[in-house]
């Protein structure tokens, strides 16, 4: 067996050996978790083919008797955290146990010393309830030398939701929220929405609680907001944003879903922040209903909210506030997704240790 790593956007591998890359990572990513989120072939294709340009990424294949039995995906960003690449690692059921999640580690590994980074981060799904310790994910991680820097927990909120909960949440929080304006922006922001949802954007890392997962914020300005946004198009994605702000005009906060026509049964709710200084006034919870209300209203008048069966997200397990909202609108706890780190030389070691205790 062989791994061969190429770049994700490379149009010979898009048009080649994209579909057994990818048929390869899913299979592997469900061979023992079916609820693990979908990364379907059409919008996979569509943002590899379509990459933002602050984050390259690099295809791995690992190839045994002519057939890919495993894949990998690593993104290296370019504007901040360089120091790190984000590792996506599966392999298919039939295919374990047999070294080749470790041989495609260590061509991550080669990647990661190629460019500098010295830095490994990876996302583990996990069960509810399951034996981290025995987990394939997590134990395989912590064989290869990673640790646990923050434990998520994805939700997901039943469609369509029980209106009158919503209705009475929204008229419940108003009156706290007097001080602020807020709405919806679908599609591409003017450029002073933008600028408001960088700046917001760029302090979610340093905002929400990460626990010990070391990562640096964002470097996001509106440039890479309107980037992002003029990307959807291609990857027939639309995106409403509540945004919020003070009746001074200064950036409170906002709150980010997302569709894809790849994944028309799944609204995703992304990012959703309210900065310190406004915080206190039930922003959180009626940027989220607002958001969602806009998007299920759309969805009616253009035929695709039939086809909705969840909004889904994610939250660190520590991160209380969002969670009440969350349990509060209905959402519940699905999955566990492990976030988990390690440096590139603790990884070598361990893949060592290991090889030589096999003799
Ligand atoms: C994690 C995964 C990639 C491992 O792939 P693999 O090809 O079976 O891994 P390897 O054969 O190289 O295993 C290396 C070591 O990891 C550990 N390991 C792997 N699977 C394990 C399991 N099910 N239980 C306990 N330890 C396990 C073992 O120490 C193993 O060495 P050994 O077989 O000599 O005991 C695979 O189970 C998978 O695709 N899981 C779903 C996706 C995922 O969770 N990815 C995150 C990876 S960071």
């Amino acid at each position: 067996m062989h791994v061969t790593t190429c770049s994700a956007d490379d149009p010979a591998f898009l048009a080649g050996g994209f579909s057994a890359w990818h048929a390869a990572l899913e299979a592997g990513r469900h061979h023992d978790l079916p609820s693990a989120a979908p990364w379907p072939a059409a919008q996979a294709r569509a943002e590899l083919a379509h990459p933002v340009s602050w984050e390259h990424g690099a295809a791995l294949s690992a190839v045994g008797s002519g057939a890919v039995v495993g894949a990998a995906r690593a993104d290296l960003p370019q504007r901040d955290n360089r120091d790190v690449v984000f590792v996506d690692l599966a392999v298919p059921g039939p295919h374990r146990r047999r070294g080749t999640g470790t041989a495609l580690l260590r061509a991550v590994c080669d990647l990661a010393e190629a460019e500098g980074r010295p830095r490994l981060l990876t996302e583990v799904a996990v069960p509810l309830g399951a034996d981290v310790a025995r987990w394939p994910g997590t134990a395989f991680a912590a064989r290869s030398g990673f640790s646990l820097g923050v434990a998520d927990v994805r939700r997901e909120l039943p469609l369509p939701p029980d209106a009158g909960l919503l209705a009475g949440l929204r008229a419940g929080a108003a009156p706290l929220a007097a001080g602020y304006r807020w709405g919806v922006v679908r599609g591409t922001p003017s450029r002073r929405d933008a600028a408001a949802m960088a700046e917001l954007s760029s302090r979610m890392l340093s905002e929400a609680p990460q626990d010990d997962l070391v990562l640096q914020p964002e470097d996001v300005d509106a440039g890479r907001v309107l980037e992002e946004h003029g990307r959807s198009q291609a990857l027939r994605r639309t995106t409403w944003v509540a945004l919020a702000r003070a009746l001074d005009g200064t950036t409170a906060g906002y709150s980010v879903l997302v569709r894809s026509e790849h994944e028309p049964g799944v609204l995703h709710q992304w990012d959703t922040l309210v900065l310190p200084e406004h915080r206190g006034h039930r922003l959180g919870l009626l940027l989220k209903v607002d958001c969602l209300a806009r998007a299920l209203a759309d969805g009616e008048a253009e035929g695709w909210a039939g086809d909705l069966r969840a909004v889904r997200t994610y939250n660190a397990a520590s991160n209380a506030p969002m969670i009440a909202v969350n349990e509060a609108m209905g959402f519940r706890p699905v999955e566990l997704l492990h976030e988990m780190q390690a440096e590139v030389a603790d990884v070598r070691a361990a893949l060592a240790g290991r090889a030589a205790a096999r003799g």
